[in-house]
């Protein structure tokens, strides 16, 4: 079924009746700001992610934000981030006063190229940014052996929900995990983000700082037995709670999670499957060792190998009515970076090559058979 013309998405939340439910609960009770969804919430996350501490929040980026305030990142301090990221990923180590500095990626993965990181370590470096791109989890365990002991790692997890590392699941492999639940994530809360940690003080300095500082949460001195007590503030903290509303949904969203990324792994199964004898167009990689996450189905168009450019594939497949984006943009060649740090694209040039030639094409929950086959065709006929 390939002559009628379609309309898809490149990504759509899975989200209708029981989300819509679930929402009646805070909304009738009054409680409507982090309170009993939220915790609820957290505590679902924390035991599918093996992690002691789950704080959610109101986005992946506050998360990040919070995640190096945690670790008292300051001006003076490096973060080493990717430069094929969402830009957020560098912004937060701006954010701090600290400065980012740029690794660029493995291609065959659009991770970290770790054999890189070493050489980008310096005296002030006190963290540094893995991002799961896509929702491929990064070798953490190789990037441990290349950084000195005193470096903290924060998973950039925004894309990795469910996903796993040779069993031990995103969020749990560094010292801190952020995860985003924005609506082109494989499980959305609107807006919201979710920080996790096994370290219990870290856990409970950045519970503190998500809602400015206060010693006590909200839940906590309402429902107290001491009407004028109000809690001390030690820490410099912002407000970066998600409300009930939100958490409400994230348990329904969460109790989805993994029938939502077996549908995914599935489909891409597919795709590699039809997709695989399109000699310039190069597919992600999957493995059996690792459970990926598939917050998108990312391909590479070959520039040597391609008969037309891929914006002119894109625009090919846009007319067809189906949705296609570039994987993502690499942080250095955007204006704000490329002015403020002098960097040229050919810097960091995998970054470059994906920032140039990767598409993802459509992958989520809402897609039928009839459409993953009308994306193959229309991919085959680019002859
Ligand atoms: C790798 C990565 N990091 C961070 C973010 C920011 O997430 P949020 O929109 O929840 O702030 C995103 C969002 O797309 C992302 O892809």
């Amino acid at each position: 079924m390939t002559d009628a013309k379609r309309n898809i998405a490149i990504s759509l939340p899975l989200t209708g009746e029981e989300e819509w439910q679930a929402v009646r609960e805070p909304l009738m009770s009054g409680w409507l700001t982090q309170g009993p969804k939220v915790a609820q919430f957290e505590k679902m996350f924390g035991e599918r992610h093996k992690v002691g501490t789950s704080l959610a929040v109101t986005s992946c980026t506050t998360g990040l934000h919070l995640a190096l305030a945690g670790l008292d990142i300051q001006p003076g301090d490096e973060v080493i981030v990717p430069a094929f990221t969402w830009v957020a990923t560098a912004n937060v180590v701006l954010y701090c006063g600290a400065t980012p500095v740029f690794v660029d990626i493995d291609i065959n993965t659009y991770n970290l190229n770790i054999a890189q990181v070493a050489a980008k370590v310096t005296p002030k470096t006190k963290a540094i940014i893995a991002v799961h791109l896509f929702g491929l989890c990064a070798d953490i365990d190789a990037l441990r052996a290349v950084l000195p002991p005193h470096v903290k790692i924060v998973e950039d997890a925004a894309c990795a929900a469910g996903a796993d590392w040779k069993g031990r699941p995103a969020g749990s492999l560094g010292d801190i995990g952020v995860f985003s639940f924005h609506p082109r994530k494989s499980v959305t809360t609107g807006e919201g983000g979710m920080v996790t940690t096994n370290d219990p003080d870290l856990g409970e300095r950045m519970n503190q700082m998500r809602n400015h500082g206060a010693s006590l949460s909200e839940e906590q001195r309402h429902n107290g037995p001491r009407p004028y007590f109000l809690p001390d503030f030690n820490l410099l903290g912002y407000n970066y709670r998600m409300t009930d509303l939100q958490g409400a949904v994230g348990i329904v969203q969460l109790g989805k999670l993994d029938k939502f990324i077996d549908e995914r792994a599935q489909w891409a199964a597919y795709y590699q499957d039809k997709l695989a004898d399109i000699p310039w167009l190069r597919l992600p990689k999957a493995t059996n060792e690792c459970r990926h996450g598939w917050q998108a189905f990312v391909t590479y168009v070959d520039p040597k190998k391609s008969p037309i450019p891929r914006n002119d594939i894109m625009q090919i497949l846009q007319d067809k009515g189906i949705a296609t984006r570039p994987g993502t943009h690499a942080v250095h060649m955007l204006g704000y970076y490329k002015d403020r740090f002098g960097l040229t694209p050919k810097d960091f040039p995998a970054a470059e090559d994906a920032n140039d030639n990767t598409m993802a094409i459509p992958l989520h929950n809402r897609m039928v058979k009839e459409d993953y086959d009308y994306v193959i065709q229309a991919l085959k006929d680019i002859a």
